[in-house]
Parts: C-alpha cells; sequence; structure tokens
C-alpha cells in the first residue's frame, strides 16, 4: 500500500538536499522543525554535539517528538515521546522497548529490545556552518511514514 506521497520522483540522481538553517542557529534552539521538499515534516535535534533528522511525528500515534526529552537507554540515545513514552533511537530510529524475563519470576526482571526501525531517520550534512538535511527516499515503509500524509499534518495541527 502507499498511503503517503513518494519522497523523490527519480532514484537515479542523488536525491537533493534542503537547507534547513545555520548550525549556530540549530545548536542555539537545540531543535527546529521544518517542512522539507514541501512534503516532509522534519525534526533537526542537536543534541551532545551531534545533529540529527528524523520525522518530526512519532510513529506510534503521531507524537510531537519535538517536544520529547532525551534520554540514554540501554547505552543508546533516544528521543521520548511526550505522548505516550516512546523511546526511539536518534541513530536509527528504532523502537526500544523493555522486555519481560520471564513474567512469572518476582521481582520481575527486564531488558531492552528493539522494535526495529520505526521512524523515519534522514541524513543531515553539514556545509560551512550550513545544515542540509537529505530526506530518506529509501522505499521500504517505516511506521512514521503514516503521520506524513496530507490528512495528519492538518489534522495534528488544528489539535
Ligand atoms: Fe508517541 Fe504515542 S504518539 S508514544
Amino acid at each position: 500500500s502507499s498511503s503517503s506521497p513518494p519522497l523523490s520522483s527519480s532514484s537515479s540522481h542523488p536525491p537533493p538536499s534542503h537547507f534547513i538553517g545555520k548550525k549556530e542557529d540549530i545548536v542555539k534552539a537545540g531543535r527546529v522543525t521544518k517542512l522539507v521538499n514541501g512534503c516532509r515534516d522534519v525534526l533537526v535535534v542537536w543534541h551532545q554535539g551531534q545533529l540529527h533528522a528524523m520525522d518530526m511525528r512519532c510513529y506510534h500515534s503521531g507524537g510531537a517528538l519535538q517536544y520529547g526529552d532525551i534520554e540514554e537507554f540501554n547505552g543508546r540515545l533516544c528521543i521520548v515521546c511526550p505522548w505516550h513514552k516512546y523511546k526511539i533511537t536518534l541513530a536509527e530510529g528504532e523502537g526500544l522497548y523493555q522486555a519481560v524475563d520471564d513474567p512469572t519470576v518476582k521481582p520481575l526482571r527486564t531488558h531492552w529490545r528493539s522494535k526495529g526501525v520505526k521512524q523515519r531517520i534522514h541524513k543531515i550534512t553539514e556545509i560551512n556552518g550550513d545544515v542540509y538535511v537529505t530526506l530518506n527516499d529509501s522505499s521500504e515503509a517505516v511506521e512514521s511514514d503514516v503521520y506524513q500524509t496530507e490528512r495528519y499534518r492538518t489534522v495534528l495541527l488544528k489539535a
């Protein structure tokens, strides 16, 4: 099924990069959101000396990730969705969760597991203090794609 708009019309050329802003401004703000290429709401995050870019709305229910805290879980930096606290790795967009080893053993022992890539991560490039995002146009569906459709954009902007 393809309910989301195509990210790029051609795969034979390198995908274009889109200017997001001056690095110093992004560093100062910590977070920047931008509609990229007229089709994708992207969140750019500055954290611990690194820039990251991902789909702005959480793959779970479209939560506003730009208001999420960043914390480390199992040694991996995650943005924590403010809506239902889902944890998404900044680098890969993986959904992390705590699995219970054996529910019959008390106290419960848990460990971190990955649900795989759930949030689409985009590529950041920095040239002379300017920051660009290249949309990840992999044709493989990622769950966060659902919240990039016109319908969700309109609904959530009003919410
Ligand atoms: Fe992000 Fe539910 S919308 S955790």
